[in-house]
């Protein structure tokens, strides 16, 4: 039996679809949606830095609803309300747009999650070379560590280094089953994980491709 197979099915609401409430008629009672007021709303200085500098890279601001998001999970460890709050306050758009934002993609958390995300691909090409078995081995090394959370994922675009996964956002591979368990050890003691075949280490003709990433967020929870 293939992982395909175990894998429980998606949960479904009553009217089809995999998220709820999407066809409940809007709610015109409810006050309308405000703007966070910046004198009521403190936000960590680092975060409203990192914030405007991933604004200041758009002609329209509001363009960096997506990177904005991402800095204030690293922060908060979740899109928390008062997250999306701050993000909301910062770039002055509703919190209701950002969350319809956050809401949309899977990799914006709305309710707490572990610390670590371990995102083992398993499309078509990781899975021709063993991808499935990594994913289950990942599973099991991973069990008990309630701040790893592992799951499949859909091509992250990194075919040429398949197997592979996505730690905290840092790419690595090609990965064998004994890189689970280090993996583990890794993000345990706060190291960079899989150092030695994180994708940014690889040899690459253009040394401008190796430039820090623009959102300033270090995948491995280390300034870059
Ligand atoms: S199939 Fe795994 S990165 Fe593309």
């Amino acid at each position: 039996m293939s992982y395909f197979d175990k894998r429980p099915p998606v949960k479904r609401y009553e009217h089809g679809s995999r998220v709820p409430g999407w066809d409940e008629a809007v709610d015109l009672t409810k006050p309308p949606a405000t703007v966070p007021d910046p004198a009521l709303t403190p936000v960590p200085a680092e975060l409203r830095e990192k914030i405007e500098a991933a604004m200041a890279l758009y002609p329209d601001s509001k363009s960096a609803s997506i990177p904005a998001l991402h800095l204030a999970q690293q922060h908060h460890g979740w899109c928390s309300p008062e997250a999306i709050e701050q993000v909301a306050c910062v770039m002055q758009l509703t919190p209701a747009y950002l969350t319809s934002v956050a809401s949309f993609y899977d990799m914006f958390a709305l309710t707490p999650k572990p610390k670590h995300d371990v995102y083992v691909c398993t499309n078509i090409s990781c899975s021709l070379l063993g991808a499935d078995e990594f994913y289950e081995q990942m599973c099991a090394s991973a069990h008990g560590h309630e701040d790893i959370g592992v799951r499949g994922f859909e091509c992250l675009g990194a075919c040429d280094i398949g197997p592979m996964a996505s730690v905290n956002g840092e790419y690595v591979g090609p990965l064998n089953l004994f890189d689970a368990q280090l993996i583990v050890e890794d993000l345990e003691a706060g190291r960079p994980v899989l150092e030695h075949k994180q994708l940014r280490n690889r040899a690459v003709a253009d040394p401008q491709g190796r430039v820090a990433d623009w959102t300033g967020i270090d995948p491995v929870g280390q300034e870059g």
